[in-house]
């Protein structure tokens, strides 16, 4: 085992970022590529997104609905660690895409809004996080705005998520009286100065809790205040424990304001310190060491049409072990063939920079001609695999036509296309071909995008027609159930991807009563030969 890899691998730390739209996501993650050096004006990450959205519909759905559909990855350097940024969709009907995000990310960042508390989607993206069993760290922003109190806040995310919070520091006042923060491991005090929007905190106050200066600047009230609570938390709270963290039984808890810079330097310094490496994974062929030698990759996302200009398709490929080359050769595991990576590409929102070399940790992104599925492992040697992702049964299903016969061909590929990336279950009527698929989702959002999508990118318009079906489940080829079932109005019998018999469903009671009616086995995944 080479040491310069292990160490190469040691300072890595690859995590996504999760919250409910406007929480301060998009600000908080241009704060930390700030730190990084990555940009040098605030404002860029934004300036991205919205030139972004000015190049497509789809996106334009995204800045009208306030949310962020599309996962993309960032890297920068800092402290001597680099960073992967995975940027997750807000939206819980695309849970689907996160958690497969999540499948590639060692830790994950809930930013919560100081104001709001726990919201709806914080808690639907909470549960894919702690599904993954991932280290969570939490994030209380916008500290500079009159919000809910910090132990309300902390006994919120205990209570609705069902997680131990530990305070690593501590506001001092909040809103308009917002004074700094209190690092309970240091012991200091970090002076909030209203107005350090500009750029790279560099002007932070700081000093001990005992330092004179502090109580000057922080009153009187406040620091007795401030000292109560502190010991409130170390007598009730819960004691930190770094095993349970890294077990995602704790979540450490920072509070700032990412608009302000203010408390984002001590929760990366923390988060660095706290966070897991890249970590080892389970394979067929037994635990997969990060240094091992061999590079070892998966692809978790597939998107297409990532630059209107060139109508291409990126895999994002999540490294877990080795080093990449530029150039080097590997074998996809699906169909054993030998694949030259030649352009890799890291990405940097819409800006893409040919990389050289990569390790584990670290994700790529690889020009692909329709080759790559998500889930596909790329590896020097063959044989490797991972378990499946999880599967995310659709729960809306609409059928889906073209308007203008003529662009029947665009259809079709735009269909094929967003079925690889993932976005959408595509299923075929028996009676009706592939001119009107029934396409199934698991968030009524996703169709609104299909249809922007479809429009945006391939030129079809379409018609989309709702289903009454709330569930979808796979059934044996057994002729005389599925006649049974195509009679019957309560169901309609559909193949997959695959020419894999399965069939609709009204509800879960309506499923219940068919099945024993007719003695019909329902399996809620694809049945495999
Ligand atoms: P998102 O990606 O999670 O959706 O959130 P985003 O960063 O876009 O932030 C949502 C809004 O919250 C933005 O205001 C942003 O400036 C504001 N914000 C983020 N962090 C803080 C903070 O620490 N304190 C305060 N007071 N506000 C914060 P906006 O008015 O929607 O956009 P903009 O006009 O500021 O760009």
């Amino acid at each position: 085992m080479s040491i310069s890899l292990e160490k190469q691998i040691r300072f890595r730390k690859t995590f996504a970022i999760i919250s409910h739209p406007d929480a301060g996501k998009t600000t908080l993650t241009e704060k930390l590529l700030l730190f990084g050096g990555a940009i040098h004006l605030a404002g860029n990450v934004k300036a991205r997104k919205t030139q972004r959205y000015a190049t497509s519909d789809w996106m334009e759905l995204e800045r009208q609905r306030g949310i962020s559909i599309t996962s993309s990855a960032m890297q920068f350097n800092y402290q001597g660690f680099v960073i992967n940024i995975l940027d997750t969709p807000g939206h819980q009907d695309f849970s689907e895409d996160t958690y497969r995000t999540l499948t590639a990310a060692d830790s994950a960042v809930m930013l919560i809004d100081a104001a709001k508390g726990v919201e709806t989607q914080t808690i639907k993206l909470f549960e894919v996080c702690r599904r993954r069993g991932i280290p969570i760290f939490t994030f209380i922003n916008k500290m500079d705005r009159e919000g809910k109190h910090p132990i309300d806040l902390m006994d919120e995310v205990e209570k609705v998520l069902g997680i131990e919070a530990y305070a690593m520091n501590w506001p001092i006042g909040g809103g308009a009286d917002f004074k700094g923060i209190y690092d309970r491991q240091t012991g200091q005090v970090e002076c909030f100065t209203d107005g350090l929007r500009k750029g790279h905190d560099d002007t932070r106050q700081t000093g001990h809790i005992d330092d004179p200066g502090i109580k000057e600047w922080i009153g009187e009230d406040l620091l007795q205040r401030l000292r109560e609570e502190i010991e409130l938390l170390d007598m009730a709270g819960n004691v930190f424990d770094q095993e349970r963290v890294d077990r995602g039984e704790v979540t450490p808890v920072f509070f700032g304001s990412a608009l302000n810079n203010f408390g984002v330097p001590n929760f990366l310094d923390s988060f660095l310190k706290l966070a897991p490496a890249p970590a080892p994974r389970q394979s067929n062929l037994g635990v997969l060491e990060p240094a091992s030698q061999q590079f070892v990759g998966f692809v978790f996302k597939i998107q297409a049409n990532m630059n209107a200009m060139h109508r291409d398709r990126i895999a994002f490929i999540r490294i877990c072990s080795g080093r990449y080359e530029r150039g080097m050769n590997v074998i996809h595991n699906r169909t054993h063939r030998k694949m030259r990576l030649a352009q890799p590409q890291q990405l940097f929102a819409q800006e893409r920079t040919i990389l050289d070399e990569a390790y584990a940790g670290d994700i790529i992104g690889v020009h692909d001609s329709g080759v790559l599925r998500i889930g596909d492992v790329l590896a020097e040697k063959d044989g490797i695999e991972f378990e499946a992702m999880p599967f995310f049964s659709p729960e809306n299903f609409a059928r889906v036509s073209i308007a203008n016969a003529l662009k029947r061909k665009q259809f079709i590929k735009g269909i094929q296309e967003l079925q690889e990336e993932g976005a959408i279950h595509v299923f075929r009527d028996l009676n009706i071909g592939v001119e009107a698929p029934v396409i199934g989702v698991v968030g009524q959002l996703q169709f609104e995008v299909l249809e922007y999508r479809l429009r945006d990118e391939y030129g079809v318009e379409v018609q989309i027609n709702n289903l009454p079906y709330e569930m979808v489940q796979w059934i044996p080829k057994d002729e005389e159930k599925i006649r049974i079932l195509k009679e019957s109005s309560m169901s309609m019998v559909v193949l997959d991807q695959d020419e894999n018999y399965a069939v609709l469903l009204l509800d879960k009671w309506k499923a219940n009563w068919l099945s024993e009616r007719y003695g019909v086995e329902f399996y809620p995944q694809p049945l495999r030969e």
